[in-house]
């Protein structure tokens, strides 16, 4: 349990964003929501997931992404919503799937302090040193989808050590 001296318990609040937020940021977020909770950290970190796209808002991951998912023990049943403005209030990490989201929420962002929350979630990865990008595997077939899975595995992993790394040090002098 990461517990912070004096008592104190800052939130780390993480989003990720895709295209249509059905197949990579849904799963980043279950595979996130795992990792967190492994480690006895779900009341210091939360997740979730939105799409740049609000093209299937509502809707439950796509039927292959919770498949390939089940089959490795993730449960991905977070409903799809747009990205919006208000997320860079109620977020410190906006995790990007791919450049072009990358772009879209930067477009957004208004002011440094926003601007810096926005990562490409490939900076956390440390086993696939050669991906800049999770790609997108919607028109592709099911070795897509486990690239993805693999991908996302060991950048969860990673952005979990980076936050324990900044959290701890942001409370190490109480
Ligand atoms: P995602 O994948 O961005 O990883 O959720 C896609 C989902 C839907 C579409 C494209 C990518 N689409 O064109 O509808």
């Amino acid at each position: 349990m990461m517990t912070f001296k004096g008592g104190k318990k800052k939130k780390s609040r993480l989003l990720f964003v895709c295209l249509g937020n059905i197949c990579r940021s849904p799963a980043a977020e279950g595979i996130m929501a795992t990792v967190v909770e492994k480690n006895g950290l779900q009341d210091v970190i939360e997740v979730d997931s939105a799409g740049t796209s609000g093209w299937h808002e509502g809707e439950l991951p796509d039927e292959r992404m919770r498949l390939h998912g089940e089959r490795r023990g993730y449960v991905f049943d977070s409903p799809a919503r747009k990205f919006r403005k208000s997320d860079f209030d109620d977020f410190d990490y906006i995790l990007a799937m791919d450049r072009q989201n990358f772009t879209n929420i930067k477009a957004m962002a208004t002011g440094q302090e926003q601007m810096d929350k926005i990562y490409m979630i490939t900076e956390f990865t440390q086993q696939y040193p050669y991906y800049d990008h999770i790609p997108d595997p919607y028109y592709g077939g099911a070795s897509g989808f486990e690239l993805v899975l693999n991908l996302l595995e060991d950048a969860c992993e990673g952005l979990l050590q980076t936050i324990k790394e900044v959290e701890l040090r942001q409370y190490s002098h109480l």
